[in-house]
């Protein structure tokens, strides 16, 4: 044969292999077949060899074995790719457990308070919520604050500006007024809010905290229906042997008012360190809503009373969880929010 014939043959298959493919194992083998058995289109390249003149032996020659080579390679190559990928879908185990998603976790603020929230939508209170920006009206005065009441001096309470006032609630209870102004009763309200107050950050004070307020107003609310309320908060709480106390107290908007203890949750009422020995512990502050603060929000008091109450969460989640520095609520570090994921 022809030498240029013979490699310009050569040239042509060397280009149909470099593009050679595949799906199947079974097409492999047909290539394999096609190119490289004893009749196969290389194999027969061979046989011509033959007949190439001997000073053309050597180039022809090298040619032929590259062209050998190359589909030997390529076809295995083919091969590899198929039967590797078939192996992995083999290993494939359907029935095996999932990595573990990370997931985060609750605050453990944000858990306390939708417990406290939770409890009292049970007995019909709907969440109100008002803004932490505030003016003296809503945080004060409409609240029976007199004009030299120390919460309104700078040392408490964080102003923004003086007139006119703006400042930071120091207290939940100016969502109280805000709906008493805009709703006749009954009004049956849970306010849950973040406070901000003038102090030195420690353990145990933060310039800003989280309060849940509570309002009931209505025809002929009494003390009596505030003390089950709290009862039925405490026992959901803290538990059914949960004992309650109040002791007389004075809030400007309360007339009569009280703070109640719970019987110490630790030790169970036998004293501890934890309630300084006494077998209680100090939860929040209630009392009767006073008329001035139902006449300052359009409310006429000889037709409805009302009782109203407020707690602290960081002092509730302190009680359930033993929280000992309050500063551990705000500085996010993960070691100390993990240990609230079995809470959830
Ligand atoms: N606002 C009070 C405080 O920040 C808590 C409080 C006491 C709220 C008595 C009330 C209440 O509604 O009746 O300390």
């Amino acid at each position: 044969m022809n030498t240029t014939v013979m490699i310009d043959k050569i040239n042509e298959l060397k280009e149909r292999i470099v593009s050679l493919s595949a799906s199947s194992l079974e097409e492999v083998e047909a290539l394999r077949i096609k190119y490289l058995s004893k009749k196969g289109e290389v194999s027969a390249l061979f046989n011509d060899f033959k007949s190439v003149a001997p000073e053309e032996k050597r180039t022809v020659g090298q040619a032929l074995n590259e062209l050998k080579n190359m589909a030997t390679e390529r076809i295995a190559a083919l091969r590899e790719a198929l039967e590797t990928s078939d192996s992995a879908a083999d290993d494939l185990d359907l029935t095996r457990t999932a990595a573990p998603l990370p997931l985060g976790t609750r605050h453990p603020l944000s858990l306390v308070r939708d417990e406290i929230v939770d409890i009292f939508s049970r007995l019909g209170f709907t969440i109100a919520e008002g803004p932490e920006i505030e003016d003296d009206w809503h945080v004060f005065s409409s609240l029976n604050f007199a004009a030299d009441h120390p919460a309104r001096d700078m040392q408490d309470t964080f102003f923004i500006n003086r007139t006119p006032d703006v400042l930071l609630r120091t207290h939940t209870s100016s969502v109280q007024s805000r709906v008493m102004e805009r709703t006749q009763p009954p009004i049956r309200i849970i306010c849950p809010g973040r406070v901000y107050r003038n102090e030195a950050i420690s353990a145990r004070a933060h310039c800003f905290f989280h309060q849940v307020e509570a309002l009931y107003v209505d025809k002929n609310v009494s003390f009596a229906d505030l003390r089950q309320t709290l009862l039925y908060f405490a026992r959901e709480m803290f538990g059914p042997e949960t004992k309650i106390r109040l002791r007389p107290s004075y809030f400007p908007f309360t007339e009569p008012s009280a703070e109640m203890d719970i019987s110490c949750n630790l030790c169970g009422g036998k004293g501890c360190s934890f309630c300084k020995h006494t077998g209680w512990v100090e939860i929040l502050g209630c009392g009767m809503v006073d008329p001035n603060v139902l006449r300052a929000c359009g409310i006429d008091p000889d037709v409805y009373s009302g009782f109203a109450l407020g707690m602290g969460i960081e002092r509730i989640t302190n009680l359930k969880y033993q929280v000992k520095d309050l500063r551990m609520f705000s500085e996010n570090d993960v070691r100390f929010l993990e240990e609230f994921t079995a809470a959830h």
